[in-house]
């Protein structure tokens, strides 16, 4: 993957995809090109005949997205997020050490996966006992992008139904009594001085909810297969573990949990020209969609100086896992910081470890996440 995307770059940078037919952008200043210019490269497929309702924030242009975006904006900001530690980290190690007497444990089962929903779910003010159903619930949202078609129709309606019947219960109880929560304060908003339309609220907590947990997971997972591949690395960082977020940048460049391409049905991540535009040596025309690629991006050898070396203290690395412009994602405060509490617990509680079983390490095959769906490891026993 990474030879083919340094050779597109190289020769054919914008580039059309007969298969699906819309246009692949490979070179890191392309993507902050079309990232930037939010008119031309619209998020908002069909947003003209439909933009007021139902929509996701990540599929709206301005004035809307701005609008609904800043409804939450304090709620994501760094500062707020900063308050949050003590809680994750009490999380973060109640989920290690209830395993370190097996001396076995997921990485990312145990630890990654429920991390991300369990806070999430306390934010947003969903009830924290349903966050196996979040999981699989959003599993089957991303199911629809698998490459594998058996699991694209595991992807079911019923666990919809189930968790719109749950949300819908939520928003009922927190109408009658507010907290100090996410939902409570998207009911109290007021946009051109009318409240969210239940359509709005739905959408907006769904985005929330399943933003973020499966890429923080990958992220955490992806850290791993870092570490494994590199073990100096993280060596490294038992020496120093302030290089931790350093670090977490450069997991995120590395191995993006986002693919940046939405496969040939949806776009996520995608923009479509709302004119003629040239982009690079191609002519796009109005309508047509233009994916960005975000691994090959992070490996942009204009950006980044010897970029297939994994350096945790690589600076700058400006990457683009996280998007850029208007549409930069709103959760990375809090993914930087739940990543960063889930590797210093694991240096603090299990600083030693060796991969364990490497059969049950399967890859997620998706066209929009990338990681693993386990990460078994072994160390010493502690009772
Ligand atoms: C947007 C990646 C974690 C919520 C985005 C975008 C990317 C991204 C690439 C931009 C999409 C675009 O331009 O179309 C990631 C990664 C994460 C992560 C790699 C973890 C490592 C989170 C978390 C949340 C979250 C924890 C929190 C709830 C959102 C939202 C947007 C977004 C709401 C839409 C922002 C907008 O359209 O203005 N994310 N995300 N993300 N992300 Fe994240």
């Amino acid at each position: 993957m990474l030879e083919w995307c340094s050779t597109m770059r190289a020769t054919e940078p914008v580039s059309y995809d007969e298969r699906n037919g819309q246009w692949r952008i490979f070179r890191y200043a392309d993507h902050l090109r079309v990232q930037n210019d939010y008119a031309t490269f619209s998020s908002a497929p069909g947003a003209q005949e439909n933009q007021e309702s139902g929509r996701s924030i990540l599929a709206m242009d301005p004035p809307r997205h701005r609008q609904l975006r800043s409804l939450v904006t304090s709620a994501f900001s760094a500062r707020t997020i900063a308050g949050l530690a003590p809680r994750i980290e009490q999380l973060a190690v109640e989920l290690v050490t209830s395993h370190l007497a097996r001396g076995e444990l997921d990485v990312v089962t145990d630890l990654a996966v429920p991390l991300p929903i369990l806070v999430i779910a306390d934010m947003l003010g969903f009830p924290r006992h349903n966050w196996a159903a979040v999981k699989k619930w959003s599993d089957s949202l991303v199911a629809n992008f698998s490459e594998d078609e058996a699991e694209q129709d595991a992807s079911t309606s019923d666990l919809a139904i189930s968790m719109f019947e749950t949300i819908a219960r939520t928003i009922d109880a927190r109408r009658r009594s507010p907290r100090e929560d996410i939902l409570s304060l998207l009911l109290a908003a007021e946009v051109d001085g009318k409240h969210l339309s239940d359509d709005d609220l739905y959408i907006f907590i769904v985005t929330l909810l399943v933003a973020g947990n499966i890429t923080t997971t990958q992220l955490i997972g992806n850290a791993f297969l870092c570490f494994e591949r590199y073990p100096e690395a993280w060596q490294q960082l038992r020496q120093d573990p302030t290089l931790v977020p350093s670090a977490l940048e450069e997991v995120l460049r590395y191995l993006p949990p986002n693919r940046g391409t939405g496969g040939d049905r949806v776009i996520i991540g995608g923009r479509i020209a709302t004119s003629d535009v040239l982009l690079g040596d191609q002519q796009i025309h109005k309508g047509d969609i233009v994916q960005v690629t975000t691994i090959s991006a992070n490996f942009d050898e204009e950006q980044f100086p010897d970029p297939l070396k994994f350096d945790i203290q690589r600076t700058p690395n400006r990457h683009l896992s996280f998007g850029h412009g208007i549409h930069f994602c709103l959760g990375a405060p809090l993914a930087r910081l739940e990543a960063k509490i889930a590797i210093e617990t694991m240096l603090r509680l299990i600083p030693e470890w060796r991969p364990g079983d490497q059969t049950a390490v399967q890859q997620i095959r998706n066209h929009v996440v990338f990681g693993t769906k386990s990460f078994p490891i072994q160390f010493e026993r502690r009772l």
